[in-house]
């Protein structure tokens, strides 16, 4: 089996400088959901047939499985598909469009099944509003006869509710045949896909078909407002299979997910929160209401607070993260590390039972166990040309509104004065401190305004 996926149609209405099968669905461009879908099968090859935009639609899927196919002008599914017949050398072609992205492997297999090796196998749906949609008419016996095109078809074909999803299956070298004879003497001056079905028929080539196991696997993408209404779609069941695994998501409509999002039991998420790329919750864990959540790992019992943004890091069990925290690519915390409010963490490694509560900066640290930072530090990691570390030792306590200018060394179980400037290795087990003596001054008065 062989998978054709046309992909030239330029989406106008899409109103963007992206070509279409590049938008993003769920994180993803379109084309690759297809892509995705096709490959479960196993295909022998994969021809995209590209026209609009195809240098960056190529450069975007640089696979050694596909084969691009250009169609320099768009003249038609028809045209689109033979195209590709010289790439086809297989026994059966399945045709795919790259801009109807929820197509799942197993409607495909079912469709495969119902082709078997010399049938033409077409999938269908009945719908309640079939405009625009080519259909599908059948003789009194219930047998596929022919698709007709909107455009041309007269009013009682135009009644018929089963249309073409456009997805089908065909006997490799009689769709060789059947395409040289496809004109384009049509409503549209296309050379038209959908003409292979009557001469199938006339042929005497069985034509079945076969229904989705849901009619959203079929929606394709024309606008920006349909691009929307798919992701919601791909977003609920996202939702519904976390639910039907025991997660608890304070609203399923409230929820996105652009990548792969796994949980532990017990694992509870409020409203308005973004997992991108690889995410991993493990048991127990809870997510605030408007984080965000990109290539993370969290340890059971952990808790993220709202707002906060978590970005390449791992985070270890037992853990308290924001509310407005902000942990970035290169972090790995500890188990029992709490990180609070206005406090950025990169690159950065937090040992067991450290803290960081308010407003700090820690980059291009390692910080030991235990350690309490105050309000205010700042990891001073950057020179302006070259990024230096900060060693922390286990049981350091850093008082508040302190500069660690690195590379500098804190021994374990020293203390920081408030306000320290560190500019030097601050001993282990003894106060360092910098900062100008107190004094008072009892004669002192307030100057007075002048009159
Ligand atoms: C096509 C079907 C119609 C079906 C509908 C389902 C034909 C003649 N008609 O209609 O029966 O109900 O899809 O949505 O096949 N494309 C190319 N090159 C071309 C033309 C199209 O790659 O020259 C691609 C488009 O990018 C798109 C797909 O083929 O992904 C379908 O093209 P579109 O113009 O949307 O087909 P329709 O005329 O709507
Ligand atoms: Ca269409």
């Amino acid at each position: 089996m062989e998978v054709v996926i046309l992909a030239a149609g330029q989406g106008k209405r899409m109103r963007s400088a992206l070509p279409k099968v590049l938008q993003p669905l769920a994180g993803k461009p379109l084309l690759a959901h297809v892509l995705a879908s096709a490959r479960v099968l196993d295909p022998r090859r994969i021809c995209v047939v590209y026209g609009h935009g195809g240098e960056a639609v190529r450069a975007r899927f640089d696979a050694s499985d596909i084969v691009w196919v250009a169609q320099s002008a768009q003249l038609g599914t028809g045209h689109a598909v033979r195209q590709a017949l010289p790439y086809l050398g297989g026994e059966r072609t399945l045709v795919l469009y790259g801009d109807v992205p929820l197509i799942g492997a197993p409607t495909l297999a079912r469709l495969l099944a119902a082709a078997g090796r010399e049938r033409l196998a077409l999938l269908t749906v009945a719908l309640d509003d079939p405009s625009g949609y080519g259909r599908i008419l059948r003789d009194a016996d219930g047998r596929v006869t022919r698709i007709v095109e909107e455009k041309d078809a007269t009013k009682a074909e135009r009644h018929v509710r089963e249309i073409n999803t456009g997805i089908l299956v065909a006997p490799t070298e009689k769709l060789r045949d059947w395409l040289a004879r496809v004109g384009n003497a049509n409503a549209q001056g296309e050379y038209y896909l959908t003409d292979i079905v009557g001469l199938a028929v006339e042929a005497g080539v069985e034509v079945v078909t076969a229904a989705p196991d849901d009619v959203d696997e079929t929606l394709g993408v024309n606008s920006k407002a349909q691009l929307a209404a798919i992701e919601r779609v791909y977003q609920a069941r996202a939702a519904r299979r976390l639910l039907d695994d025991g997660v608890t998501l304070a609203d399923p409509a409230r929820f996105d997910v652009r990548g792969e999002l796994l949980c532990g039991r017990d694992v509870e998420i409020d409203v308005d929160c973004v997992f991108e790329g690889q995410v991993e919750l493990g048991d127990g864990v809870v997510v605030g209401a408007h984080c965000v959540l990109r290539d993370v790992r969290i340890g059971a019992g952990s808790r993220v607070a709202p707002f906060s943004h978590l970005d390449g890091a791992t985070v270890g069990e037992a853990c308290v993260v924001g509310p407005y925290a902000r942990i970035r690519p290169g972090t790995v915390l500890g188990n029992g590390v709490h990180v609070g409010n206005f406090v950025e963490v990169k690159n950065s490694k937090v040992a067991e039972g450290s803290k960081a509560n308010h407003l700090a900066y820690v980059g291009d640290a390692d910080v030991g166990a235990r350690v309490n930072i105050g309000a205010g530090v700042i990891t001073c990691n950057y020179d302006g040309a070259n990024k230096y570390r900060t060693e922390i030792g286990d049981d350091v306590f850093i008082g508040s509104d302190t500069q660690l200018v690195a590379p500098v060394r804190v021994g374990q179980g020293a203390t920081l004065g408030a306000g320290t400037t560190l500019t030097r290795d601050a001993p282990p087990g003894q106060l360092t401190v910098s900062r100008a003596r107190q004094q008072s001054y009892a004669a002192w008065t307030r100057p007075e305004k002048k009159v």
